[in-house]
């Protein structure tokens, strides 16, 4: 993005339009552009108000009624920590006792925010001049931050006893698992600056892809894979002081009940204890996501009397409910070997006709298996094609019990501002 396509925003003028739109609506935004222009209104600034309320209507995803008041760049938007999860990052400087933290490569600042949000003073530093632009925008009400425009390792580290860096992937090859070589800054020279330079600096946290190898995460790292929800949005490598459980691997899910937390101690990098394996019982547990990348399951296994159903497949299972925030659990209705036929037939007699198709280690394609199941019942049903003990098999399952939905939006408006009664 162009500063030049921010700039007139920054006007009084341009301000004031921005905050009388109306909430964005893709299906009038034409129409509104066109009479704003003809209003007498400067297109470019027009052009520039609506792309902004468009971004802010898809930020408050991540940033609730705060984006209201933020300004964005639609990749900045696209890679920036929601607030949730900055707060987090935030809670770990302040608590190890960090001052003055350098966020290298801040993107729009929803990081930096929620740093100077905690009184910590940050050095927010961006290459790209539009982003930074926006940062700085987004940072004015917090006198402890201030955004340098430039490259990471030119900033001025001066004083800084802590470095955060969510830095961008540089490529998109959509490899399964990242390395540390596809990100800028790059991460080796991250790393370094624990070590080297003017200015070493002991307290390091880095928010990676949550794809990342275990065979790439240093030795001396605390990696804390995050969910929200079950959705895994990251991987925080944690160092020194940020770090006071010691090196390990940890899976971190926050959810609308609470922070829930499952770590291990010892080499990160270090492959991953396997959990026991043992026959089908009558219930099936699906780890959170969070539990598979941060290499868990045997934790799970142990906390609920579960095992797994297959040595390669991580679901669990058990003759006994037992809830837990990491998994979702399944009764286990009945389990037969994959055959087409018998499956159709089965699915006929129970009158199913809408059909939730799970997969872990089949190669079945689930859309080209509902074509030919050709559904038309009132009832629904819940398959899951998997392998048990080595054998391709058909589960039919059903939900019990709901896991914690996702922590995402929490709405803190006033009562009368909700519309509540
Ligand atoms: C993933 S974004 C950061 C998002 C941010 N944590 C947030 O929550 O808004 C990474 C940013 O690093 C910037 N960047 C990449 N390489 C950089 C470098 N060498 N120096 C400074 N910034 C850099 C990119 O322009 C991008 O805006």
């Amino acid at each position: 993005m162009d500063p030049a396509s921010i700039a007139p925003l920054l006007e009084p003028a341009g301000w004031a339009l921005l905050a009388e739109l109306p909430p964005y609506d893709a299906s009038s935004s034409l129409a509104l552009g066109t009479a704003l222009r003809a209003s007498g209104l400067d297109a470019d600034l027009v052009a520039a108000a609506l792309t902004q309320s468009r971004l802010r209507a898809k930020a408050r995803a991540k940033f609730g009624d705060l984006a209201r008041d933020m300004l964005f760049t639609p990749e900045g938007l696209e890679q920036a920590t929601r607030l949730p999860v900055a707060a987090r990052h935030a809670h770990r400087f302040r608590t190890a006792g960090a001052t003055y933290v350098a966020d290298l490569g801040c993107g729009i600042g929803a990081d930096a925010m929620a740093l100077a949000g905690m009184e910590l003073r940050v050095l927010a530093v961006e290459r790209d001049p539009a982003t930074a632009l926006v940062a700085g925008i987004n940072l004015r009400a917090l006198p402890e931050a201030r955004v340098w425009q430039g490259d990471a390792f030119d900033a001025d580290l001066t004083g800084v006893d802590a470095v955060w860096a969510d830095p961008a992937r540089r490529t998109t090859s959509g490899a399964r698992l990242h390395r540390l070589a596809d990100y800028s800054p790059a991460v080796e020279r991250l790393l370094a600056l624990r070590t080297t330079g003017p200015h070493p600096v002991g307290m390091l946290g880095l928010k990676l892809s949550p794809a990342l190898a275990h065979r790439d995460i240093p030795v001396d790292a605390r990696a804390e894979w995050v969910s929200v929800g079950g959705d895994v949005v990251e991987t925080g490598l944690w160092f020194g002081d940020l770090a006071p459980e010691g090196p390990g691997r940890t899976a971190l899910l926050l959810a609308v009940d609470g922070v829930h937390v499952l770590a291990e101690r010892g080499d990160p990098s270090a492959p991953v204890t396997p959990a026991p394996t043992g026959p089908l019982g009558a219930y099936l547990y699906e780890p959170d996501g969070s539990v598979l990348r941060a290499g868990v399951v045997h934790r799970v296994a142990e906390e609920t009397g579960t095992h797994l159903i297959d040595p390669s497949i991580a679901f669990l299972t058990g003759d006994h409910l037992r809830p837990t925030p990491w998994a979702t659990a399944f009764r286990v209705l009945d389990a037969m070997p994959f055959s087409l036929k018998r499956l159709r037939a089965y699915l006929r007699e129970r009158d199913v006709g809408t059909l939730e198709i799970k997969k872990r280690g089949s190669a079945l394609d689930p859309a080209r298996l509902r074509g030919q199941l050709s559904l038309r019942g009132r009832a629904s049903a819940t398959i899951v094609l998997t392998r048990v003990a080595g054998e391709q098999r058909v589960l039919v399952v059903e939900r019990v019990g709901d896991r914690p939905e996702p922590l995402e939006r929490p709405d803190i408006r006033p009562a009368d501002e909700r519309g509540d009664a």
